[in-house]
């Protein structure tokens, strides 16, 4: 439980992310009764509405997503801490009204004159939001007295050189410790397991590298096409908007060394190292290591997806990617020869999201021609599964003799699911961040130099998209990605990047 009172205020509250994710999480931590007597959220965003009618959109908010349901009683305490005013994001006189409504609220409810805000807002205007808090005096370094901590929603920059920009611009501002730079994926139960798995047991770790592991597989597969985003993912494609955060995590937790404790700058540390080892890609060799596609018109799970060239908000000559899947090796001892294959998609044939640890073979395969799934290639049988979502769980796969007088050997699986082990759906992300924000644990946030060094593997891909786009114009040509037909698994071209190394993408349920 919060015991310190504190404002929250979410710039952008009019908006959906605010509806969707951020109020029904604090209603949820409300119903867990985890927030404090006094806590009070102050929205702040364009759109002029009243306290009341903020309050009622929280309530669909609330009644729409929350998984805790909807309660009249808790809602009414709950909906009297909503407040709201409008402002302009780069305007010092909406600000200075901020103030002075901070300063009632604090003589108000007696918040102890505690801040969080919580930018929700385009990242347009992060800038303008964090420099006019300063210039009024609502924070930074000089309030040391009072709590005064930033949370800042991706997208964080859109190269390495804005991201570098934005954390110089913050810091200038801010500590480090103040800035809680948020990836909802870290938020997320199965994801928090990882670091539990491998490091709370002692029987995966000793097999955990390139000794026992032939390669590593991470998908995040959406089904949906981009729906109304068309104007933000245009401009963002498939790796701004998973690959450079959400799935950089995910490959960071699995491939780091264990910290020396369980604390925000040891975790971070070990973090920010696997990411360094992860080999540098020239420019020039972009095409050898990552495939990048379009979807094209197709049906997933019962909807029809126009082509994403078609879709509202996107250029029709776009060379934005919807599909991006990337061959890595990470350079240190542990895993020096044993490739990372991420990839991630919208209007896939399936949503999941996986990190699959692919176990080298048995030195001599003793069984191989009696395996009553046979494939043209015998696949390893070992293969541990970290289902992220849905369907939370871990699996593993080996072979074993199916009963009956001859041998047979099938491939059977040793299954964890959250769901019959916890007996419930893991709870939010945003629920879990927003309390670390609040009780001031960074441990689930990005630090400064993480961000940079995503961003600077990251950033290495895209310009050598940019020198191809570069030499097509010259050339007088467009550029035109492959495409895959919404509801399958991806382009030919990523089945083609495995099938060079002689491995196949691990769908789910495949064997
Ligand atoms: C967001 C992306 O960060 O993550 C979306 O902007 C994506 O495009 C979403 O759909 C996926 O999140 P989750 O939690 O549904 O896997």
């Amino acid at each position: 439980r919060i015991e310190q009172p504190v404002v929250i205020v979410v710039f952008g509250a009019s908006g959906d992310l605010s509806k969707r994710k951020l109020i029904p999480a604090l209603y949820q931590l409300a119903y867990q009764n985890l927030l404090p007597a006094n806590f009070t959220l102050l929205g702040f965003a364009r759109t002029p509405y009243t306290d009341d009618e903020f309050r009622e959109l929280a309530r669909e908010g609330v009644t729409q997503y929350s998984t805790a349901g909807f309660d009249e009683h808790l809602w009414r305490w709950f909906s009297q801490n909503l407040f709201y005013m409008s402002g302009n994001y780069d305007d010092l006189e909406s600000f200075q009204a901020l103030a002075k409504r901070l300063e009632e609220l604090d003589a108000e409810r007696n918040t102890g004159g505690n801040y969080l805000f919580y930018l929700a807002t385009p990242p347009s205007v992060f800038k303008p939001i964090t420099s006019l808090i300063a210039e009024t005096g609502l924070c930074c370094r000089t309030s040391a007295d009072h709590l005064r901590r930033i949370v800042i929603e991706k997208p964080f920059g859109h190269d390495l050189e804005s991201a570098k920009d934005l954390n110089q611009h913050l810091l200038n501002l801010f500590d480090e410790d103040q800035i809680y730079r948020i990836d909802h994926y870290l938020g997320k139960e199965t994801v928090q397991n990882i670091l539990v798995f491998r490091f709370g047991n002692g029987i995966f770790e000793p097999i955990w590298n390139r000794n026992y592991v032939d390669h590593v597989q991470i998908t995040v597969a959406e089904t949906l096409g981009i729906g109304d985003r068309g104007g933000y993912y245009d401009k963002a494609g498939a790796i701004r908007d998973m690959l450079q955060n959400h799935m950089m995590q995910l490959l960071a937790l699995t491939a780091m060394e264990p910290p020396v404790a369980f604390d925000a700058e040891d975790v971070r540390d070990q973090k920010v190292n696997a990411l360094r080892s992860i080999r540098p890609l020239d420019p020039e060799e972009v095409d050898q290591w990552v495939v990048r596609a379009q979807y094209g018109p197709g049906v997933s799970e019962g909807q029809e997806i126009p082509a994403y060239l078609e879709e509202k908000g996107v250029d029709p000559h776009s060379t934005t990617e919807t599909y991006v899947a990337w061959k890595t090796e990470i350079d240190n001892w542990r895993w020096n020869g044993v490739p990372f294959y991420l990839r991630t998609g919208k209007a896939l044939a399936g949503k999941v999201t996986e990190i699959n640890i692919v176990f080298r073979k048995p030195p001599l395969m003793l069984f191989a021609n009696l395996i009553a799934n046979p494939n043209t290639q015998v696949p390893p049988s070992n293969v541990l599964t970290l289902r992220i979502q849905p369907d939370e769980g871990i699996r593993l796969t080996f072979d074993a003799k199916r009963p009956g007088p001859a041998v047979n050997v099938e491939r059977v699986a040793m299954d964890f699911s959250y769901s019959e082990s916890f007996g419930k759906d893991p709870g939010d992300a945003y629920e879990r961040l927003l309390l670390d924000a609040i009780l001031g644990d960074t441990t689930l946030f990005i630090r400064r130099d993480e961000i940079e060094v995503a961003w600077e593997r990251i950033t290495r891909i895209l310009n050598g998209w940019k020198m191809q786009e570069e030499k097509a114009a010259q050339a007088g040509k467009r550029l035109r990605l492959p495409r895959y037909a919404a509801g399958t698994w991806g382009p030919k071209e990523a089945d083609e990047l495995l099938a060079r190394d002689g491995r196949y993408w691990r769908n789910p349920h495949t064997v």
